[in-house]
C-alpha cells in the first residue's frame, strides 16, 4: 500500500469494551485507568487505534450508550482530564484513540429530555424528540407497531399522554434529527472531542437517526433465508436515504481539523450497495463490514461476502473493514464451534443452537484470524478475542445485566456472555482484571477455568492465540502486501480459499474435511496450527511467502 495512504485504510483497531478491560480503581468495573495502564499491551499486541466504548457520563440503563452529558466522562470510568492524558499516552504508544459516539438517541436523564419532560405536550422541548399522540379513542393505542431492538414497544405513554419514541429501551429516548438544534450540538460534540485529540469515532446506530416522516408502520416480515440474493427494503426507521446529509456535514467538521480524523460507522445495511453508500469522500470513511461477521463458516459464504463487500466499496473508493466479534455477538470461537442452521439476518439477534464444540470453534477462530488479517483493508480485534475467549453462555440468570434480558421477558439473555471481565494474570477471579485489595468483584462473574486463558498464562506460549495475534499483527504491519490494496484468488479445490496479495504473499484457508497440500512458496510465514509434511489440516490457514 502506499505510504502515504491514511491509515484508516488499513488499521487494525482494537475495540475496548471499557466496562470490562481493565479496573484501575478496584471498585470491579473498568476504567479510563485501566486502560492506561494496558497501553504496553496494546502496543506490543500490535494495534494501530482503540476504538472505546461510550464513556460518557450515563445512568447506565445500556451501559453507558444512554449518554446524559456528552461533555462529560462517568465518574465510573474517570473524569475529562483523565481521557486527555489517556488520548496523550496512547498517542506517544503510537495508539490512535478512536471514542464511541451515540447520536440515535440520549438518556432519558439528559438535559434535553427532562426539559421536554418538564415542558409538557405541544412544546418545542419536545420537538427535539419524537413525541406522537397515541392511536385508538383515548390515545392508549402506540402510534405505530415499531418494535425495540431489545423487545417490546418502540414507544412509551407519559402520564400526560404522550407517547414517546426509543427504538433501544425507554430510558433512550430517539432524537429528531429533522430538528436543526440536534444536528448542530452534535456537530459541536464533535468538535469537542475532536479539539482534545480524538482521531475519530465509532458512530453508534449510524443507519437510524432518520425517520420516514408519517412514522409508518412496518412493512411485512421478511423470511431469513428462501435462497434470493437480499433486497432493499424501504424501512421506516432504518437505513433511510437522507442519513447521508447528516454524515457529509459530519465529514466537514472532521476535516477542520488537522491529522487524518476519520469515522466508522455502524449501519446494518441490507445490500452492501447500501452499506457502501455511508462511505465517500464526502461522506464517513468507513463503516464495519457485518456481512462478514455473520457469514457461517463456509467457504462459498464467505468467499462471496469478501467479493461483494470489496467490489462495493471499492466502487466508491472506501476500504472494507473487517470484523469477527464485537460486544453486541456471540464470541466467534462459540459461533463456530456450533453447526449454524441458517444465515444469520441483519437487526434480528443470533441465538448459539446445538452442542458446542470448543475446541473445533477455536480451531476455526485462528484460521479466521490469518483469513480476515490478509483481506484488503483494516480490521477490528474485539477485546478478548486475542485470547481465544469463548462466550460465556452460563452467567447465572441474576448476574444478567443487558437491559435485552428483561425486555424480552427473560426469553433472550441478552449480551452479557461477549462482556465478561478479561482475565490478565493469576489463577483465579479477578484475574488481575482488578488490582490487589479489589473493595467489589468485577461486575459480571468471570470463570473458574479462565486460569489458561489469561494474557500472562499465553504469553510466550507459541501455541497460544495471543502469540498467533501477535505475530500477525507484527507481520501484518511490516509486510508491504498486507493491509489496504487488491487480492486475487487463486485456483483451489471447493472447500479451500486461497488469496494472493502483491507482493509474493498468499493466505491459504483450508475449510474441507480433507488435508490440503500447501502451494508452492519460499517460505511459510505464519499457520493457525501445526502443519506436518507440509500439509494443511482442516479448519487451518497459512501465511506463504511466494
Ligand atoms: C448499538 C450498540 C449497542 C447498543 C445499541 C443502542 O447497537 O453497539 O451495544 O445497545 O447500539 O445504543
Amino acid at each position: 500500500m502506499s505510504p502515504t495512504a491514511p491509515w484508516w485504510r488499513s488499521a487494525v483497531i482494537y475495540q475496548v469494551y471499557i466496562r470490562s478491560f481493565a479496573d484501575g480503581n478496584g471498585d470491579g468495573v473498568g476504567d479510563i485507568a485501566g486502560i492506561r495502564s494496558r497501553l504496553p499491551y496494546l502496543k506490543s499486541l500490535g494495534v494501530d487505534a482503540i476504538w472505546i466504548n461510550p464513556w460518557y457520563k450515563s445512568p447506565m440503563a445500556d451501559h453507558g450508550y444512554d449518554v446524559a452529558d456528552f461533555r462529560e466522562i462517568d465518574p465510573l470510568f474517570g473524569t475529562v482530564a483523565e481521557a486527555e492524558r489517556l488520548i496523550e499516552e496512547a498517542h506517544e504508544h503510537g495508539i490512535r484513540v478512536i471514542p464511541d459516539i451515540v447520536p440515535n438517541h440520549t438518556s432519558d436523564r439528559h438535559a434535553w429530555f427532562q426539559a421536554a419532560l418538564a415542558a409538557g405536550p405541544g412544546s418545542p422541548e419536545r420537538e427535539r424528540y419524537v413525541f406522537r399522540e397515541g392511536r385508538g379513542e383515548d390515545g392508549s393505542l402506540p402510534p405505530n407497531d415499531w418494535v425495540s431492538c431489545f423487545g417490546g414497544p418502540a414507544w412509551t405513554r407519559l402520564p400526560d399522554g404522550e407517547w414517546y419514541l426509543h427504538l433501544f429501551a425507554p430510558q433512550q429516548p430517539d432524537l429528531n434529527w429533522q430538528h436543526p438544534e440536534v444536528r448542530r450540538e452534535f456537530e459541536s460534540i464533535l468538535r469537542f472531542w475532536f479539539s482534545r485529540g480524538v482521531d475519530g469515532f465509532r458512530i453508534d446506530v449510524a443507519h437510524g437517526l432518520i425517520k420516514h416522516p408519517e412514522l409508518p408502520d412496518l412493512p411485512a416480515r421478511r423470511e431469513p433465508d428462501d435462497g434470493q440474493p437480499w433486497q432493499h427494503v424501504d424501512h421506516p426507521h432504518w437505513d433511510r436515504d437522507e442519513v447521508h446529509d447528516v454524515y457529509r456535514a459530519w465529514r466537514r467538521v472532521a476535516d477542520e481539523f488537522p491529522g487524518d480524523r476519520s469515522f466508522v460507522a455502524e449501519a446494518w445495511a441490507d445490500t452492501p450497495e447500501r452499506l457502501a453508500a455511508y462511505v465517500r469522500e464526502d461522506g464517513l470513511h468507513t463503516a464495519f463490514n457485518f456481512d462478514f461477521l455473520m457469514a457461517s463458516w463456509d467457504p462459498k459464504d464467505l468467499r462471496t461476502v469478501i467479493d461483494d463487500s470489496l467490489a462495493m466499496l471499492g466502487s466508491v473508493g472506501a476500504p472494507a473493514t473487517w470484523v469477527l466479534s464485537n460486544h453486541d455477538v456471540v464470541r466467534h470461537p462459540s459461533r463456530y464451534g456450533r453447526k449454524v442452521a441458517r444465515r444469520w439476518v441483519a437487526n434480528e439477534r443470533y441465538e448459539p443452537a446445538g452442542p458446542l464444540d470448543l475446541e473445533l470453534g477455536i480451531r476455526r477462530a485462528r484460521a479466521a484470524a490469518l483469513l480476515m488479517l490478509a483481506l484488503p483493508g483494516g480490521a477490528y480485534v474485539y477485546q478478548g478475542e486475542e485470547l481465544g475467549l469463548p462466550e460465556v453462555e452460563d452467567l447465572p440468570e441474576d448476574v444478567l445485566q443487558d437491559p435485552v434480558w428483561e425486555r424480552s421477558g427473560h426469553t433472550d439473555r441478552g449480551r452479557d456472555g461477549c462482556r465478561v471481565p478479561i482475565p490478565w494474570a493469576g489463577r483465579r477471579a479477578p484475574y488481575g482484571f482488578s488490582p490487589e485489595g479489589a473493595t467489589a468483584a468485577p461486575w459480571l462473574p468471570q470463570p473458574a477455568d479462565w486460569a489458561s486463558r489469561t494474557v500472562e498464562a499465553q504469553t510466550g506460549d507459541e501455541t497460544s492465540v495471543l502469540e498467533l495475534y501477535r505475530t500477525a499483527l507484527h507481520l501484518r504491519r511490516e509486510h508491504p502486501a498486507l493491509g489496504d490494496g487488491t487480492l486475487t484468488w487463486l485456483d483451489a479445490p471447493e472447500g479451500v480459499l486461497a488469496l494472493g496479495r502483491d507482493p509474493g504473499f498468499v493466505c491459504v484457508v483450508n475449510l474441507s474435511a480433507e488435508p490440503y497440500p500447501l502451494p508452492d512458496h519460499t517460505s511459510v510465514l505464519l499457520t493457525s496450527g501445526p502443519v506436518e509434511n507440509g500439509l494443511l489440516a482442516p479448519d487451518q490457514a497459512a501465511w506463504l511467502a511466494v
